[in-house]
């Protein structure tokens, strides 16, 4: 098995969890759009694609495990360095990057690391494009902008 695919077998059991089933479905659906997206950004910027993608199912699950969004992009991180460290998938500077990712996602009106960006903007496309008839957030437009023209959009 691969380990994206490892790390999704864990992913989905904790989603699995929630009880709501509207949220459970969002959440299934927004971690692997974003996990979806990251791919292609990283491949495009040739950044490692499996490493974006690993960050992108692991963003926001802190939030849906805790049911707040308070400060989830740091506690995320947090979250994150137990659950790769519990499953040995990664090295440390694998864990350092997606750990940072995750850390920084929510900053998404300053520039961090290539990594970073690339989770910013993968969590950008997926919050813009999931149903392009609801308008866009204030501080995900410019960085949206910036993704339509980087990729011919
Ligand atoms: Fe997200």
């Amino acid at each position: 098995m691969s380990r994206l695919k490892e790390l999704r077998k864990y992913v989905d059991a904790e989603i699995n969890k929630m009880e709501d089933v509207d949220k459970r479905t969002g959440a299934i659906a927004h971690l692997y759009g974003v996990s979806l997206a990251a791919t292609m950004i990283a491949k495009k910027r040739g950044l490692d694609h499996e490493i974006a993608s690993m960050a992108a199912m692991l963003h926001d699950l802190y939030a849906y495990k805790s049911g707040s969004y308070d400060d989830h992009a740091h506690l995320g991180a947090e979250l994150a360095r137990e659950i790769l460290t519990e499953l040995k998938l990664t090295d440390e500077n694998e864990t350092e990057q997606i750990c940072s990712a995750i850390y920084h996602h929510d900053d998404k009106l300053v520039t961090d690391g290539p990594m970073d960006e690339v989770l910013k903007d993968a969590d950008v496309i997926h919050h813009c494009m999931n149903d392009l008839s609801k308008p866009i957030k204030e501080k995900e437009q410019a960085r949206f902008e910036r993704l339509c023209e980087e990729f011919g959009m």
